[in-house]
């Protein structure tokens, strides 16, 4: 689709959301399209398959893209012994090969063309062990990393990259998963909220934590609590959750 007139004259013309039908997706997708005439080309294609990258690497070769959001996830969840392992692999190559494969084939365009925007979206499971979600805060540590590095590697070249690391967001995702606002977690959020504060973020540094009170639990856990007790206290949390969701 076509971005908005700030990100557009920074980044240039075009934006590829990976993910984009619902959720943070959908906000990401609607903040990139606000602004009028623009056009937007729907792919439907499955990240885990590398066929499927190909093709929408095909499919934006012609076009001058300007800011990539890597936002699709597969989110497995669980006690780790007792869940699927194949979808803890789906996992894997949705949220980390698709997102490494992307960058890999799209950012030398940008850097041929001195700008350009990768946003990755990660998430506050993936600052620390996860219990419950071990294999999704895995991905999401992969994905901070990569953004952070790539932030570093790339901005002499033009490039904006950016990692963002969400809390609890309402989303259909987050809705199917049947998770629940908890009184030890901070407050969800809107999407439109994250993908809103994620592209003011572009720029800015190398990755970003949407919301107060999630950087205000960030800065608890990280810097004030030891991080077997951080660890802990993150697996009391999502075991309540469960339990809460039977
Ligand atoms: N919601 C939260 O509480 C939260 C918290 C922290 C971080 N995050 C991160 O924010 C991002 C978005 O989360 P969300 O809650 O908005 O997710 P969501 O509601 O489940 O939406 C996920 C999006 O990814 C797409 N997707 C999933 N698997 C795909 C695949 N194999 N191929 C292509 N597209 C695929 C979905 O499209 P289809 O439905 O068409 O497959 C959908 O558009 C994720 O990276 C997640 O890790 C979310």
């Amino acid at each position: 689709m076509s971005a908005p007139r700030g990100l557009r004259a920074r980044y240039g013309p075009w934006a590829l959301v990976a993910g984009g039908s619902e959720g943070i997706g959908a906000s990401f997708a609607r903040a990139l399209a606000a602004e009028h005439g623009v056009e937007v080309r729907p792919l439907v294609a499955d990240l885990a398959d590398l066929e499927a990258l190909a093709r929408i690497e095909e499919a934006v070769r012609a076009l001058a893209l300007g800011v990539l959001v890597c936002n699709a996830a597969v989110v497995p969840s669980g006690p780790f012994l007792e869940s699927d392992l194949a979808e803890k692999l789906r996992a894997l190559d949705v949220n980390c090969r698709a997102p490494l494969w992307l960058a890999h084939r799209l950012a030398p365009a940008m850097v041929a063309r001195g700008r350009g925007a990768i946003v990755l979206m990660s998430s506050m499971a993936g600052r620390q062990g996860s219990a419950l979600f071990a294999t999704y805060a895995a991905t999401k540590a992969f994905d901070l990393v990569l953004a952070e590095s790539l932030w570093d590697e790339l901005r002499g070249h033009g490039l904006d990259v950016l990692g963002v690391c969400a809390g609890a967001t309402r989303t259909p995702g987050w809705e199917r998963a049947g998770a629940r606002p908890t009184r030890l977690a901070p407050p969800v959020m809107d999407a439109d909220a994250v993908a809103r504060e994620a592209l003011a973020s572009l720029g800015r540094g190398p990755s970003m934590i949407a919301g107060r009170w999630n950087r205000l639990a960030t800065l608890a856990m990280e810097k004030l609590l030891p991080r077997r007790t951080a660890i802990e206290t993150l697996g009391r949390s999502t075991r309540a959750m469960f339990r809460a969701r039977g």
